[in-house]
């Protein structure tokens, strides 16, 4: 039995990550996703709510697991003591640097943790959750960046979440 890990933010799940795991699902007895915290990046969901982002998008996929941890990836890789190897996606050569940097980071912090990357499909490069959570903001369409299941929670989280940047930068305005 081969258990592979997919770390991310997931803030939110997009297509992308959706195309990783699909493919992945397939190669790998089981398929763990994990939803981490990046310390450098501001979230917009918290991790629940991501957890809960992800269930709802991936319910069609039978031999996955959602989890989430408040740590390093390469402490969490020894804590699960059934996994084999961690997976992450590749859009560009732009992602190349960071993810062999991550990759090397996570052997060197624990020498069990391998990573293999797997190539994005075509039609999900140019995917992020940031370009996903600025479309939902202006109220855009998302339908080709995530699946339909949780369009509306997006919206809704980032439509106040831009009310409320907006209302504090006039605060701030008046203030001056
Ligand atoms: N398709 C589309 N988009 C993709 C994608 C794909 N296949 N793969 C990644 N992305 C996007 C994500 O949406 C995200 O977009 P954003 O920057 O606009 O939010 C971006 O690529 C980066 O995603 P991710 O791989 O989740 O990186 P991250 O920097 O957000 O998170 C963690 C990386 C959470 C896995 C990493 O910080 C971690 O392991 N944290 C735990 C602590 C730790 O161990 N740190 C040391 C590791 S070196």
């Amino acid at each position: 039995m081969k258990t592979a890990i997919y770390p991310g933010s997931f803030d939110p799940v997009t297509n992308g990550h959706l195309d990783i795991i699909r493919r992945s699902a397939k190669m790998f007895d089981k398929v763990i996703v994990v939803v981490l915290i990046n310390p450098l990046k501001n979230y917009s969901f918290s991790i629940m709510e991501r957890r809960e982002l992800l269930m709802k998008a991936t319910k069609d996929i039978p031999n996955i697991e959602i989890d989430s941890y408040d740590g390093l990836l390469a402490d969490y890789f020894n804590l699960r003591e059934d996994v084999d190897v961690i997976v992450k996606g590749l859009r560009a050569t732009s992602d190349f640097e960071y993810e062999f940097q991550m990759a090397h980071t996570n052997m060197h912090l624990n020498p069990r943790a391998e990573t293999v990357f797997i190539p994005a499909s075509i039609g999900t490069t140019f995917i992020s959750s940031s370009m996903v959570k600025q479309v939902a903001m202006f109220g855009g369409d998302l339908s080709a960046y995530v699946p339909a299941v949780i369009h509306e929670t997006i919206r809704e989280r980032l439509t106040s979440e831009f009310a409320e940047k907006k209302r504090i930068a006039e605060l701030r305005k008046e203030h001056d």
